[in-house]
């Protein structure tokens, strides 16, 4: 890893696994400087003595959000940010959380496709042009022999027990064992189909962080009531815990 620059790119879930592998490598090098700096959507964490970079740059959807006359703009052709990753030695990227947002969490106004503006439209059609659109991006623009590229599947949470054949649970905060054994008893998401679908798009290696099984079985790992600020936290997950098992996968990805 030395003197690589590795960067994710992506919603909280993307800081959260970044946040796991900064303290995970300062666990292994506790002696060594590390700076943190943060501009605009990018925070960047370098570990000094061995010139490797830690960086996320925070985005909802990979595609772009535009402020234009008529409101917030989420245009799903359009991936400009695109410019700033592809310097890196890795890229990790990931997008799901906020394409079914409504109301006031939503962060956009409009949908644009193509030359067309409209107001709303099937949330999982939404998500899959997005990807398709990084895909294409990937495909053109990723020089691939100097930047490895991963995409981390989609992370679950923990709020409708249907999913582990608790129906009545509507929360994690008294889940406090993981699922037994190996199969998830809800199944796949569909994003997570979704996701390996528009992968085989792509023509260039990238590999999928099949992340998405190995978490749901964690329900108890999620920081519940834990957070530092109010409500129920059951989407992320407690640093220096399953994170870390996502960047162990990680570290065998990127130095096979
Ligand atoms: C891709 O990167 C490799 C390794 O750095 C380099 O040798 C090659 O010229 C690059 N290809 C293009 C098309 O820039
Ligand atoms: C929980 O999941 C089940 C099965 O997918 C679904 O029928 C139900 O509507 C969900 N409940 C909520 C509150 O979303
Ligand atoms: C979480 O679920 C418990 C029961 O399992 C319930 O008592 C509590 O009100 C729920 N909390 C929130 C914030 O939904
Ligand atoms: C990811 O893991 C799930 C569960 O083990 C499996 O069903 C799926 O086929 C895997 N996807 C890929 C692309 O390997």
């Amino acid at each position: 890893m030395k003197g690589k620059q590795i960067m994710f790119i992506g919603d909280s879930v993307s800081i959260n696994q970044c946040e796991s592998l900064v303290c995970f490598l300062h666990s292994a090098v506790p002696q060594s400087q590390i700076t943190q700096q943060t501009t605009g959507s990018i925070t960047n964490y370098t570990f000094q003595d061995y010139g490797v970079s830690v960086i996320v740059f925070h985005t909802l959807f990979l595609v772009d959000i535009e402020e234009e006359k008529i409101g917030r703009v989420l245009k799903l052709d359009s991936l400009k940010d695109g410019e700033i990753w592809k310097n890196m030695d890795v890229l990790v990227f990931n997008t799901w959380l906020w394409w079914y947002r409504r109301g006031p969490k939503q962060p956009w106004d409009y949908i644009q496709v193509g030359g067309k503006i409209i107001k709303d439209m099937d949330r999982m059609a939404a998500f899959k042009m997005g990807l398709t659109t990084w895909a294409n991006w990937v495909n053109a623009e990723v020089n691939t022999t100097r930047t490895q590229v991963l995409f981390q599947g989609v992370s679950p949470s923990h709020y409708n027990g249907s999913g582990w054949d608790h129906p009545e649970v509507t929360n994690c905060s008294r889940e406090t064992q993981p699922i037994s054994g190996s199969t998830y008893p809800g199944g796949l998401p569909q994003a997570a189909y979704v996701v390996m679908d528009e992968l085989k798009k792509i023509t260039k290696p990238v590999h999928l962080l099949n992340i998405t099984t190995l978490s749901q079985l964690r329900k108890d790992a999620h920081p519940s009531s834990y957070n530092g600020f109010k409500g129920m936290d059951c989407t992320h997950w407690c640093i220096a815990g399953l994170p870390d098992t996502w960047n162990e996968l990680l570290y065998a990805a990127i130095t096979n």
